[in-house]
């Protein structure tokens, strides 16, 4: 299995933004998405736009209705734990 967190902050979120290691953060947990990357139908630029940072608020604006609990049951790291207002 894959290894999870307790729980992950801002500082942690933030190392992991780039296409070989990238995490986000969307509705209250973390999800390494490295390898969903290619199976984006927004395509993977779209989705690095979020990497290491907040995807909730583009998640939202781009498609609100995506069951993305469904595409990313195998990516969840753990619950976000930080400020959200210090991410960049
Ligand atoms: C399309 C999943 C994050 C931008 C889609 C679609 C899915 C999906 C299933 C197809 C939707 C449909 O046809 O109704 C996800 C998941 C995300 C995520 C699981 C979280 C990890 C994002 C983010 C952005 C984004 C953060 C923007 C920065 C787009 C765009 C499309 C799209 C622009 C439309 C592609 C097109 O049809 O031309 N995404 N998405 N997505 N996504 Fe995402």
């Amino acid at each position: 299995a894959k290894k999870t967190l307790p729980a992950v902050d801002e500082e942690e979120l933030a190392k992991h933004c780039v296409r070989e290691d990238c995490w986000i953060h969307l509705f209250g947990n973390v999800y390494d998405v490295t390898a969903y990357l290619d199976f984006h139908p927004g395509g993977v630029d779209e989705l690095m736009r979020a990497s290491g940072r907040d995807a909730t608020a583009l998640f939202n604006q781009y498609h609100p209705w995506v069951n993305y609990d469904n595409f990313l049951k195998s990516c969840y790291v753990g619950k976000f734990c930080g400020d959200l207002s210090k991410l960049k």
